[in-house]
């Protein structure tokens, strides 16, 4: 059964106490969240505050700490960044690679996203693979093309081995941040559009395998309707997951 994971993305945001509290309401709560043993919960605080959390959730067996990003690069002269061996050597079990903000903000392409995934993997961590289109290539009806093309560009250059360890998130750009979700349905379309590709790249078990996270004002009211589809196994979670009652509320929506 492939794992049902909730993500929660919290960018740059939040001084050091207020992670720290936002993690302890998080957990404090535990025992309510229904955690069966295919579900966990992943956080992705900003970089400073990664060992604390990490610490802070190591007795606690369904929770994660993930990193927002890490270098393309495995160590040097490279002022500012952070690799995955860093990560790796705080206990860190994700990074978010790939997402929307990097590409745009910090143009990121794919190779670079294809590099950081593969220093993720070389230390045995999970890279969260986004991608996702902006509002004119939707409205132009050619979402599926693009997001092949991001699919090839990252992913289908890995091994089988290499694949079976990532999990996917599909964000359409035009939904981050605006407050407006794709609905059950598109988002449905899509994922399962995703899940065939991988099946014609990497066989059936193994796409029936990975886990395809949906982001994008995922909030606690549209939540549960999202994750009651067939290919949608669970979130990547921005703004809502700032808040620890409606954070909680997304984890226990999502379906067993
Ligand atoms: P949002 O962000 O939930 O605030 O739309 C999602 C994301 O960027 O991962």
């Amino acid at each position: 059964m492939r794992k049902k994971i909730i993500a929660g993305n919290w960018k740059m945001n939040t001084t050091y106490e207020e992670a720290i509290a936002l993690v302890n309401d998080i957990t404090i709560q535990e025992n309510q969240l229904h955690l069966s043993e295919n579900k966990i919960v992943v956080i992705a605080p900003p970089f400073p505050y990664l060992a604390h959390c990490s610490t802070l959730l190591k007795d606690k067996a369904h929770f994660y700490i993930a990193a927002q990003n890490c270098s393309e690069h495995s160590k040097g002269a490279y002022t500012g960044e952070v690799s995955a061996a860093m990560l790796a050597s705080i206990q860190a079990n994700y990074i978010i690679v790939g997402h929307s903000e990097r590409r745009t903000y910090f143009q990121e392409t794919d190779a670079v996203i294809l590099q950081k995934i593969k220093q993720a993997l070389q230390q045995n961590m999970t890279p969260i693979f986004c991608c996702g289109e902006p509002l004119h290539i939707r409205e132009n009806n050619t979402h599926f093309e693009f997001i092949q093309a991001q699919l090839q560009n990252c992913i289908f250059h890995l091994s089988d081995d290499e694949i079976k360890k990532i999990v996917i998130a599909y964000e359409p750009i035009w939904a981050i941040g605006t407050g407006k979700t794709a609905t059950p349905q598109q988002a449905q379309e899509v994922h399962c559009y995703i899940r065939n590709e991988i099946k014609n790249n990497f066989g059936a078990a193994i796409s029936a395998s990975i886990s395809i996270l949906y982001g994008g004002s995922v909030n606690a009211t549209n939540a549960a309707e999202l994750f009651d589809t067939n290919d949608i196994d669970g979130g990547l979670v921005g703004g809502a997951s700032l808040n620890a009652t409606d954070f909680t509320t997304i984890i226990k929506a999502m379906q067993a």
